[in-house]
């Protein structure tokens, strides 16, 4: 029985796992190629592979007759991108056509968030592999800023000072995935930028946070000395640092602060703000 041609890679993590599972209620067909597949989720009219990105012979079998690919970024590691060429190189070779990549805003060679660079030169290989390509270039996920960017005693901390970030729901960012998915000749070689309605200062998140949820939640806008400082309790490797403090920098610098129409433009509906993802309701 021949796979179906549409690869969705990522599907047992968040953003993978949401795509999926809209497509599998729309009655989409997709191979769910997976790194454990005792992991992947169950979902009528999926197939499910097992691969990982790191090792091209069995990207190469996994990839066989894929038409479509939505490629999920990789979890930040020293050998991401490393990792990200060997399957596109993979991809390349069993004739996939379209690829759809999760970037990130306004990736670039020389970006201040220092992993907006590993996702430039993967956008970079696609390119040179001659792949058709949809970029979609998520900002900062707004899922975490009420989350995982506060720290002890309800403090957001980090060097962003009065800067913005524009960030996404996941949620939309899987919503703008699965319309692409649907459709993929009408988003050939298009690049989009995820964003949320509106750019936040960390200080107004903050302000949003506590007006919702009732939790004391401040900003300490940290100097870029005592961001590496604070963050040095954790055992990390030195390019870990940097991403941390530099998703605070890159916010100072103004480089994720676009907004952009694309959300809705792909959805049909507007993107969640703050306020939204904190109350659902009132999305
Ligand atoms: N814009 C942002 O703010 C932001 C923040 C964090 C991450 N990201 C990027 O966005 C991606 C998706 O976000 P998420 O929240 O869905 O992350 P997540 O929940 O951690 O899911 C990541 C998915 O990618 C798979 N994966 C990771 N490394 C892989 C590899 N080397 N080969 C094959 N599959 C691999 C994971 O598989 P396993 O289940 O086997 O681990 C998982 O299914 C992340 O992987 C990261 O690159 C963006």
């Amino acid at each position: 029985m021949s796979l179906p041609p549409l690869a969705v890679t990522g599907s047992t993590g968040a953003l993978g796992g949401m795509v999926a599972r809209d497509l599998a209620e729309r009655g989409v067909a997709q191979r769910l190629l997976v790194r454990s597949p005792d992991r992947a989720p169950a979902l009528d009219g999926a197939a499910v592979v097992a691969c990982s990105y790191g090792d091209g012979r069995a990207a190469r079998a996994a990839l066989d007759g894929v038409e479509t690919l939505l490629m999920v970024s990789a979890s930040e590691s020293a050998e991401r991108l490393r990792e990200h060429r060997t399957f596109l190189d993979a991809a390349a070779a069993a004739g996939v056509r379209h690829v759809v990549y999760t970037s990130f805003a306004g990736a670039a060679a020389d970006s201040t968030f220092t992993l907006g660079r590993d996702h430039w030169a993967t956008e970079q290989h696609i390119l040179d592999q001659g792949l058709t390509h949809t970029f979609l270039r998520d900002n900062f996920y707004l899922d975490f800023l009420p989350t995982v960017m506060i720290g002890e005693g309800g403090v957001i901390r980090g060097p962003a000072g009065d800067g913005r970030v524009a960030a996404v729901a996941r949620a939309d960012v899987a919503r703008s995935a699965v319309a692409v998915l649907l459709d993929p000749p009408s988003h050939a070689d298009t690049t989009y930028t995820m964003t949320g309605p509106e750019a936040l200062t960390l200080a107004e998140a903050a302000t949003v946070i506590r007006d919702v949820t009732g939790r004391d939640v401040t900003f300490h806008d940290e100097t870029v000395e005592e961001a590496y400082a604070s963050r040095r309790r954790w055992e990390a490797p030195d390019w870990q640092y940097d991403a941390w403090v530099s998703t605070y920098t890159a916010i100072k610098l103004g480089e994720v602060a676009e907004v952009s129409d694309d959300v809705r433009r792909l959805t049909g509906r507007a993107p969640l703000s703050l306020r939204d993802l904190l109350v659902p309701d009132h999305a």
